[in-house]
């Protein structure tokens, strides 16, 4: 089944409705006195949508106090403090201009010793549930279709673990490191079926992915293009573009 998209003129005024979704859901949650377990996104594609959250709590006051957060993914390995890191992302682009507790806050842990890790990645999955699952997952997409760092191929049944890069993905983000060689071969990220338990995903893409947009959208599930799993999630809206929208 194909799924639901809300196309926009650009991607600041897609990015204004995701925040406003978000914004709404954080409050909602506050005015019953619950927490809001937000899944997050890295990468070029919510910087706006996080600016967006950024102003509304400046602006209008949205308090992020009963925020708690779990990131998709994590480069490995990687020291938090290193500019690439999705740690120092989150932090730059959101965590540093709103008044949520650090406590709250979860990254996956690239600077492990790899003797460490798994125990990481189960403890990771469990902090979700105890958090009593995500409220609303937030995803961009890469060009081969992979949401976190769920590469074609990975199981609709995966969890929290670590993966190898394809090296299309490594040449796409290279431009945060200085050369290719210096992006890491390894990751940490959620799997499939961490994001499909998430109550509502909402996938955002911008620009040239008009391709692997209509693919996901209304292709074949199949797990070489790992989006197109999120046709069999009951809460899922792709927010689209005029451009990334263009072959649906
Ligand atoms: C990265 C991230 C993904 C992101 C994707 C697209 O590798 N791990 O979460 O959605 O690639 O990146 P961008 O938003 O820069 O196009």
């Amino acid at each position: 089944e194909k799924i639901p998209c809300e196309i926009f003129g650009n991607s600041k005024e897609g990015s204004r409705y995701v925040a406003r979704e978000i914004a709404d859901l954080i409050k909602q949650k506050q005015a019953q006195g619950q927490k809001c377990v937000l899944g997050l996104a890295t990468g070029s594609t919510p910087i706006t949508m996080y600016a967006e959250l950024v102003r509304l709590h400046k602006e209008e006051g949205l308090s992020f106090s009963n925020v708690v957060t779990f990131n998709l993914d994590e480069y490995y390995p990687l020291q938090k403090d290193a500019f690439q890191s999705y740690w120092s992302f989150m932090h730059r682009h959101l965590f540093n201009h709103v008044d949520i507790d650090a406590a709250n806050i979860h990254i996956p842990n690239g600077s492990l010793p790899k003797s460490e890790v798994k125990n990481h990645c189960l403890q990771y999955e469990q902090m979700i549930a105890d958090a009593g699952g995500i409220d609303l997952q937030v995803l961009g997409i890469g060009n081969n279709g992979h949401i976190g760092f769920n590469e074609p191929g990975a199981s609709i049944f995966s969890k929290t673990r670590l993966i190898n890069l394809e090296n299309s993905t490594r040449i796409a983000n290279a431009r945060d490191f200085q050369n290719i060689a210096r992006v890491p071969r390894l990751a940490l990220t959620m799997g499939i079926s961490t994001i499909m338990n998430a109550k509502r995903v909402i996938l955002m893409a911008w620009g040239l992915k008009a391709p692997i947009v209509a693919k996901s959208v209304e292709g074949h599930v199949t797990d070489q293009v790992p989006a197109s799993i999120l046709q069999q999630h009951n809460s899922c809206t792709f927010v689209l573009d005029e451009l990334s929208a263009a072959e649906l």
